[in-house]
């Protein structure tokens, strides 16, 4: 049994049962006494997640998969969220930074905060590759570049235009044509003439987020981890930008994906760069939703 429950601690509150998103422990009435049990029925749905033992106020309850000692203790915070407000609003997205190494204990701290992020069907499936060292991050380039190189001169080509139109859907061919490849064709040169990488934006740190193709909600589990990241790091003083040319290269390029030893079976749906911020904003650019409505 995955779930196990202690009778002797149990004080069949019920709280697990209620907590659980499939309602795995449940408490009943047997012989005028309140008490909780796993339903046989629904044990193959839990997703281990262990919020019936971050729950219990007994210790009665353990999940076979998760070890008990791992828990921690929740602690009174005291947040404000005025500050929270301000922590949010002023992120900005840094795409230029200082040639300064960010040191490993601080991204290894941003990495703590990637692991508490939640995740569509409760699995941990999503990885994260950190580069660091510049002549890997280089290398990783000069392949990116190959990557959009290429894409460059199937887009010139009637032929090519209408496999990627097909293969990839009328949107993302409209985004590549209209918005990604004229940047890049600047990008490219600028590059080439060692002028600067627009690509990686010169980061000294780049971190991939990748997940099973099989995960069904893989895309969303790494932009989420990648937020708990660049959250993190903004309050460490380490500037992020998320980055969307990145993970294509990744998956495309047979060299890089070998550079990664990225398995087969995975794909980097999400990329930050990241390092210390080269400039300050002094102000906030307005930014706002393009609706918010409650419905009657
Ligand atoms: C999903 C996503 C992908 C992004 N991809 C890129 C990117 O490839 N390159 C880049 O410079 N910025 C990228 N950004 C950053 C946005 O362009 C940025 O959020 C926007 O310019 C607003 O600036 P701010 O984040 O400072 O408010 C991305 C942001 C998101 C949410």
């Amino acid at each position: 049994m995955k779930v196990r429950i202690n009778q002797e601690l149990c004080n069949a509150c019920g709280i697990c049962g209620h907590v659980c998103p499939r309602h795995i422990p449940e408490t009943i009435n047997q012989e005028n006494k309140k008490i909780t049990m796993i339903s046989s029925e629904r044990i193959a749905l839990c997703m281990e997640c262990g919020h019936c033992v971050a729950v219990c106020p007994k210790h009665a309850i353990k999940v076979e998969s998760l070890n008990e000692e791992k828990f921690i203790s929740v602690k009174e915070l005291n947040i404000d969220d005025n500050q929270l407000l301000s922590l949010l609003k002023q992120r900005r997205s840094i795409r230029r930074y200082k040639d300064k190494p960010v040191p490993r204990e601080i991204i290894n701290r941003i990495i703590d905060a990637a692991h508490s992020s939640p995740t569509g069907t409760g699995q941990r499936t999503t990885g994260i590759i950190i580069i660091d060292n510049p002549k890997t991050l280089a290398s990783f380039s000069e392949h990116a570049y190959q990557v959009y190189e290429m894409l460059e001169k199937l887009l010139n080509n009637p032929i090519g235009k209408l496999i990627i139109k097909r293969k990839k859907g009328k949107k993302t061919f409209r985004m590549l044509q209209d918005f990604v490849m004229p940047g890049m064709h600047w990008y490219t040169r600028w590059y080439k003439e060692g002028k600067s990488n627009e690509i990686l934006r010169d980061c000294p740190a780049l971190i991939l987020f990748h997940s099973p193709i099989y995960e069904p909600q893989g895309e969303y589990n790494c932009a989420i981890t990648a937020f708990h990241a660049i959250m993190m790091a903004q309050v460490l003083g380490i500037g992020t930008c998320f980055n969307d040319l990145i993970p294509p290269a990744c998956n495309k390029s047979p060299k890089i994906r070998e550079q990664l030893n990225l398995p087969a079976d995975r794909e980097v749906y999400a990329s930050i760069t990241m390092g210390y911020s080269k400039y300050q904003f002094k102000r906030i650019p307005p930014r706002e939703l393009a609706e918010v409505r409650y419905l009657k």
